[in-house]
């Protein structure tokens, strides 16, 4: 793993987190994966619950059937890392209540399935093996276990909480270090209704948590003051950097192509990879992390939806990498010029621009952080120059910007370079 935490990346007054947040905020892009037995009907990891499924008959149909003969994780992790990423989460159960891996604590599980192996071990190799961070996401909702659902009578949630705790025990022991751990959700409703930190008795789980692996990031779904590192924007990019009680925290944002998050057959439109490039640099220009995800199919592949969006992320990031990893929300005097998104390395001291639109020959950086601390400035995929020139020091023009308030005139190329979202790299002073 390439990458070290590195000190004065964040906000002085960010709030620590316990689990350790150096890699994280250097990674900047990660992989979310949905994958389970909700690949099969392919419209929705919710379908059971949509569709009114009974245990029963989701169980007789999927359970039965899921069987991913071309299942190569190799293939997903080279997928990601040439698409940039440095981390992922996988499902290792999802509210549907099917495990991945062969959990001691039920036979509703892949290797009990057609699939008859344990699916999570060799994904956790193959992530590894490519230098990636590992994550693993899990379920506190469970609609297939008898004691959390079935006859609201009988339902009984002490029972079902020694089956969780079992379960994040096993995943936080057998699995080696862990890094990033997604519990997925709780509920407080005003009426009373939900599911909550006393449901889940997350206090206990924190603590075990914890312990088993001391630096893992958690995120902060388990309904809890303090327990938590990672706040997590679901289908929403955050207007700012995320802050709670007024104090910015870390913060990443998980998005997908289109609105499910397992495999789903029909469901369209798709955002295009340009979007997504911009999605990433707009969290990095606020602070946050982007965990992108991806639904693979019940065969096990990647759809060539996917794939080609991955592709095209990677052509960006294979240029442009630079104005994300290791970079943050550029200090507040550089003021942000109009259609662009900022981000900023602090231990090299590189500003970058990233231009949403492309403008009209000129682009005017306004303010004396500018003028006084720009060294140099060139097109971050080519590294060709770009010229600079002080403004607001003489006469000047009344159209063009020189004229204006003091700060620098960037004289751009006619055409927008040929890529999906050009950067301007800044050295400064
Ligand atoms: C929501 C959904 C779920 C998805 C998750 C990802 O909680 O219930 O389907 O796994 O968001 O953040």
């Amino acid at each position: 793993m390439g990458i070290r935490p590195k000190k004065g990346r964040n906000m002085k007054n960010l709030r620590k987190s316990a689990g350790d947040s150096g890699w994280f905020t250097e990674s900047r892009f990660g992989l979310f994966i949905h994958w389970g037995l909700y690949a099969l009907p392919a419209r929705n990891e919710w379908v059971m619950h949509n569709e009114g499924i009974p245990p029963e008959e989701y169980e007789k149909k999927y359970f039965r059937h899921f069987d991913p003969d071309l299942y190569d994780p190799g293939h997903w992790a080279r997928a990601a890392k040439n698409a940039g990423m440095k981390y992922f989460a996988v499902t290792t159960k999802h509210h549907d209540g099917f495990c991945l891996w062969d959990s001691k604590l039920t036979g509703y599980k892949a290797p009990a399935s057609p699939a008859g192996r344990d699916l999570l071990k060799p994904l956790l190799e193959a992530f590894r093996k490519e230098g990636f961070r590992t994550g693993l996401y899990h379920s506190l909702l469970d609609w297939h276990h008898p004691d959390y659902v079935s006859d609201p009578a009988k339902h009984d949630m002490p029972k079902y909480v020694e089956y969780l705790h079992g379960q994040v025990r096993e995943l936080l022991t057998e699995f080696g270090v862990i890094d990033l751990l997604f519990l997925d959700f709780s509920s407080r409703k005003p009426d009373g209704t939900g599911k909550t930190r006393e449901d889940w008795q997350s206090e206990k789980l924190y603590d075990m948590i914890r312990k088993l692996q001391p630096g893992i990031m958690l995120n902060d779904r388990l309904d809890l003051e303090e327990g938590w590192d990672i706040k997590t924007p679901e289908q929403v990019q955050p207007r700012e950097w995320v802050a709670i009680n007024g104090q910015p925290v870390v913060w990443e944002a998980c998005q997908t192509f289109c609105n499910s998050w397992g495999y789903h057959r029909d469901e369209s439109p798709w955002r295009d990879t340009d979007e997504i490039v911009r999605t990433l640099a707009d969290c990095v220009s606020k602070g946050g992390n982007l965990l992108l995800n991806v639904g693979p199919t019940g065969r096990g592949e990647l759809d060539e939806r996917t794939l080609k969006r991955l592709e095209g992320i990677g052509r960006w990031m294979k240029n442009h990498g630079r104005a994300i990893y290791g970079c943050t929300k550029a200090p507040e005097e550089f003021k942000n010029p109009a259609d662009c998104r900022l981000t900023y390395n602090p231990v090299k001291k590189r500003l970058y621009v990233h231009l949403f639109a492309w403008p009209y020959r000129h682009l005017c950086l306004d303010g004396t952080a500018y003028s006084e601390r720009i060294e140099y400035v060139q097109l971050l995929h080519d590294a060709s120059e770009v010229k600079t020139e002080l403004t607001g020091n003489g006469p000047g023009s009344p159209f063009n910007g020189t004229k204006e308030e003091k700060g620098v005139r960037l004289t751009l190329p006619l055409k927008k370079p040929d890529t999906i979202l050009p950067v301007l790299e800044i050295f400064l002073k």
